[in-house]
């Protein structure tokens, strides 16, 4: 007996994108803090580095050629401060004009670019001086470079994302001690770094906003599903409710309600009314789900986090990450009572092998779709990667392309998982021909 058809439509004019980082795809970025601690090769998996990474800054166009072949009518991507600003207060104008070309190489095949004004990435001299530690130091010089860049892109970009994931920036680099420079191990300082990051943003927002009339302002705010490790353990509950409140509300509060979280509010310089209603849009940064434990050998954080997961869990390449695509919907009816349009603006697996990825992209998408279905206004996915690029500390070990990249020699390959996108685009949505022919085990879940 055949299979009964169906078909999850989604909006017209809903964008189907991907997403990348300036320092991830360029290659030579040679004057930013991450080009300096790749340099010692223990920081980074296998000794690798990003060299020539992508080779965007040459030829980003043969990878636009390709995101047209996949029908992609969106892609963000990011401009690297340290190549338009080289020196502080000396702008770059051929730096600023190699990102005109991208973006409208991109207008020119139908791509509407989403701009990340800061992805990790800072410039040596902004660095070598404190960096995000000082907010005097660190705002004014940001939404400088923010106005500069404004004013040289505007006519070809009006939808901004100031900064990506202040979280996962300030936890990585000043708390995990070595995962990300400067490699710092101290609760205030993360604090402190996360805020100066939200202040930055709320400026940023004005600075926008007064150069592009029209300009739409967000963020990409990374949110991490934690639940308690052993249900029902009070101990666990409280961890995984602290954890929630800290990594992933705290952002919200600021930059909504105008509100500093309790432990961003220890120390801090001014109150945070000044940042409230400085988004346009809300960006959701969304990879897994954590089991998280109480810890009290762990002095600084309390927690320890799940690391041999049940068999029956589903976990990426090098267990970066339980599969659980209910967080999408969890997260997006968590935001959507702010009443802000919201964009998906990562989301993706390491696969090197692409055996997950079709059903991590069926499932993430039904469960955006899902949302909408029930009037949450979720406007576009950006998946987690067009190609697969430098992953940080990760090193290029880590698969999260739909065209798989081999660094050595630049040769691309498109994945399966790029054709299954490529479908779902063409035909509006999933059906249940895609289903079938990409992941027909999940074919009965879908079919409800
Ligand atoms: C996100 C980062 C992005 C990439 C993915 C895998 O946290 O924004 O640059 O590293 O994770």
């Amino acid at each position: 007996m055949s299979r009964p058809t169906f078909a999850l439509y989604f909006p017209r004019d809903f964008k189907w994108g991907t997403a990348t980082a300036a320092h991830q795809v360029e290659g030579n970025n040679t004057n930013n803090q991450w080009w300096r601690w790749e340099q010692s090769h223990a920081r980074i998996m296998n000794g690798d580095s990003s060299g020539l990474a992508c080779n965007w800054w040459n030829d980003a166009e043969a990878d636009f050629d390709r995101m047209v072949t996949l029908g992609l009518n969106a892609h963000r991507l990011s401009v690297e401060w340290s190549r338009i600003e080289p020196r502080e207060g000396r702008f770059d104008s051929a730096a600023l004009d190699r990102y005109r070309a991208m973006l409208l190489a991109l207008r020119q095949r139908g791509i509407e670019p989403m701009v990340t004004l800061h992805h990790f990435t800072n410039p040596w001299w902004l660095e070598e001086r404190g960096g995000w530690e000082d907010a005097d130091l660190v705002v004014p010089r940001f939404c400088r470079f923010v106005e500069t860049v404004v004013r040289a892109l505007g006519d070809l970009c009006d939808l901004w994302c100031t900064i990506n994931e202040p979280n996962v920036y300030a936890v990585m680099g000043y708390l995990s001690g070595g995962r990300m420079p400067p490699g710092v191990q101290d609760v205030s300082r993360t604090a402190n770094v996360m805020r100066n990051m939200l202040i930055a943003h709320a400026a940023a927002y004005q600075v926008l906003h007064q150069n592009q009339r029209l300009a739409r302002v967000g963020i990409a705010h990374h949110m991490r599903y934690f639940e308690p490790m052993r249900p029902g353990h009070p101990l666990d509950a409280l961890v995984a409710r602290a954890l929630n409140s800290m990594f992933n509300q705290s952002v919200l509060d600021a930059l909504i309600h105008g509100k500093w979280h309790l432990v961003l509010r220890r120390g801090a310089p001014a109150s945070a009314r000044k940042l409230r209603g400085t988004l346009d849009w809300i960006g959701l940064n969304y990879y897994t789900r954590h089991r998280v434990a109480f810890d009290h050998t762990k002095r600084e954080t309390f927690f320890s986090e799940l690391l041999i997961y049940p068999q029956d869990v589903m976990m990426t390449d090098f267990n970066f990450g339980e599969i659980y695509p209910q967080g999408i919907l969890r997260f997006v009816r968590h935001l959507a009572r702010y009443r802000l349009p919201i964009y998906i603006t990562e989301n993706g697996l390491p696969d090197h092998d692409d055996d997950l990825r079709p059903a991590f992209l069926i499932q993430h998408l039904h469960a955006t779709w899902q949302a909408i279905q029930s009037c949450y206004d979720v406007r576009g996915y950006y998946h987690w990667s067009f190609v697969d690029n430098f992953e940080w500390g990760e090193g290029w070990r880590m698969k999260f392309g739909l065209v798989a990249m081999d660094p050595k020699t630049q040769a691309r390959e498109f994945r399966r998982s790029a054709w299954l996108y490529r479908d779902i685009i063409r035909s509006g949505g999933i059906t249940s021909e895609i289903v079938e022919a990409y992941a027909p085990a999940l074919f009965q879940t879908l079919y409800q």
